[in-house]
């Protein structure tokens, strides 16, 4: 069974001093908080077993909000990240939690909202190779970035490249087999002093192990690391979930829909989110018929 990582450390320099106190994955993206959005997506491919790695002095808050994941129906382990290593430390730091299961690996300042994605994360869990998900981008030098030949298949990837060589940036979730770990052990330190997820997928790339899943037009993908992107990440989901009256990386709707929870289960939670909006809408669940497509 795959299982799933989100990297929820780092410094949050950029967004001094709002997160000088506060882990910065835990701030809210509208009416949740930022990390939501990223268990959405594991939980919305099917992923139970989840370790969410983070600074030591954070982990008590995470703890606090999450348990033991048993409200939503999964299991949530916790690891600390001494300093911010590089992404691909989350595989050494997890190694012992995925004991050789094939994993995806999130970012937790990362957001991904659009039409058909369960079916790309589908797709992408039974997929035998390696999947890493890719977004035109008018700003490409500030990811890593992908070229691809005719046949969509990836030829090379940069980290930051200072010449344009195309402008599809990998984005923070990455599905990975069962050596994930024991390639990440084989990667040395960047020019930065990081041990960078780019050449990961380099590791796989030269296998041609890799598949590179092109989000589609429409699609929206947000790195809320910044103040603007914070700002424009809340700004977008405020307006979709008054437009369309559902709501975007809801846990317990996704939760109630792959029949992890129950309603008595889900009562508790209303209970205990109180008078929010997040708790209103929980009540509207109570309605519906799960599951639902
Ligand atoms: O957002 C996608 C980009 O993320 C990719 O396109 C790049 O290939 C990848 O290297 C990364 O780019 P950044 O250099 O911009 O990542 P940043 O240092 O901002 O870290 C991303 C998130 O991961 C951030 O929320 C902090 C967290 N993080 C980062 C590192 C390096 C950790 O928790 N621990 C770490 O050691």
């Amino acid at each position: 069974m795959r299982k799933g990582i989100i990297l929820s450390g780092g410094t949050g320099s950029r967004l001094f001093p709002c997160t000088t106190a506060v882990s910065k994955q835990l701030l809210p993206v509208f009416d949740k908080p930022m990390i939501f959005y990223s268990l959405s997506v594991l939980m919305m491919a099917k992923i139970k077993e989840i370790l969410i790695i983070t600074n030591e002095e954070n982990i008590y808050s995470y703890k606090k909000l999450f348990n033991n994941g048993d409200n939503l129906g999964i299991k949530i382990f916790y690891e600390k990240q001494d300093k911010p290593s590089g992404i691909a430390e989350a595989l050494l730091i997890g190694k012992k939690f995925l004991n050789n299961s094939p994993c995806a690996l999130i970012l937790g300042d990362n957001i991904f909202y659009g039409n058909h994605f369960e079916k790309l994360l589908t797709k992408a869990n039974k997929n035998k190779k390696n999947t890493i998900f890719a977004y035109r981008v008018k700003n490409p030098e500030n990811y890593g970035v992908v070229k691809l030949n005719k046949n969509n298949q990836p030829i090379k990837i940069i980290e930051k490249p200072k010449k344009n060589i195309s402008d599809l940036a990998v984005t923070g979730l990455y599905f990975y087999d069962e050596k994930s770990s024991s390639y990440a052990s084989k990667i040395k330190p960047s020019k930065r002093g990081e041990l960078e997820i780019t050449d990961l997928n380099n590791i796989y790339l030269k296998k041609k192990k890799l598949d590179v899943q092109l989000l589609p037009e429409g699609f929206t993908w947000f790195d809320a690391g910044t103040y603007d992107g914070l700002l424009e990440a809340s700004m977008y989901v405020n307006s979709i979930q008054k437009r369309q009256n559902k709501m975007i990386a809801c846990l317990e709707e996704i939760a109630l829909n792959h029949k992890w929870i129950n309603k008595i289960q889900l009562k508790k939670r209303i209970y205990q989110f109180k008078k929010s909006g997040y708790a209103n809408y929980l009540h509207k669940l109570l309605k519906l018929k799960f599951p639902y497509k």
